[in-house]
């Protein structure tokens, strides 16, 4: 099962992530995938909001990770200047992965091998101007609840 959902504007997109924020539980993971300016951090931010993180999220110009404080954790790994898996798996990862918190990962293809099983993937598409076409790919039992709950909120700018 998979799920398409358009968004019209930022603002928008944020609550969409709002939304998802509400059936994230601890160790959840969510890889992003969709080129430059997609609105994959605007997605996480949404999700942060909605997690209580108080600080602003960005995408982080020189650092691989960050992480923030909220209702639970939120590493946001930012994969764009990843140079090597080497560099990753100096990360430390499973920390992270394997953690308490809520793992997003923008430029998640660079590291497909690392994933766990249960996580989910969701693609960023630009229709046209303020356009987006947010598809949700679930991977493992987790994510096909969870998909099942999300499909449930009928309207997410309610
Ligand atoms: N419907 C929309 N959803 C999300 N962002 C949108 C939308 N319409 C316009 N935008 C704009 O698109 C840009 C998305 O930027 P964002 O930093 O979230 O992209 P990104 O996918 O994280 O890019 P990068 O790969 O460079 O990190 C922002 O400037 C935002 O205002
Ligand atoms: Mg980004």
């Amino acid at each position: 099962m998979n799920l398409n959902i358009i968004t019209e504007s930022p603002e928008e997109t944020k609550k969409l992530g709002k939304r998802i924020s509400k059936l994230i539980i601890p160790g959840d993971l969510i890889a992003f995938y969709g080129e430059l300016g997609a609105g994959k951090t605007c997605l996480i931010q949404g999700i942060s909001q909605g997690l209580e993180v108080q600080d602003y999220v960005t995408s982080p110009s020189f650092t691989i990770i960050n992480e923030y404080t909220g209702k639970i954790p939120v590493y946001h790994f930012d994969l764009f200047r990843l140079n090597s898996s080497e560099e990753f798996l100096d990360l430390g990862y499973e920390e992270y992965f394997y953690g308490e918190g809520l793992t997003a990962i923008e430029w998640a293809e660079k590291i497909e091998d690392f994933l766990p099983n249960n996580h989910l993937k969701i693609n960023i598409k630009f229709s046209n101007y303020d356009k987006r076409t947010i598809s949700f790919f679930p991977q493992g039992d987790r994510f096909e609840i969870f998909l099942k709950e999300l499909i449930k909120i009928e309207n997410f700018r309610d």
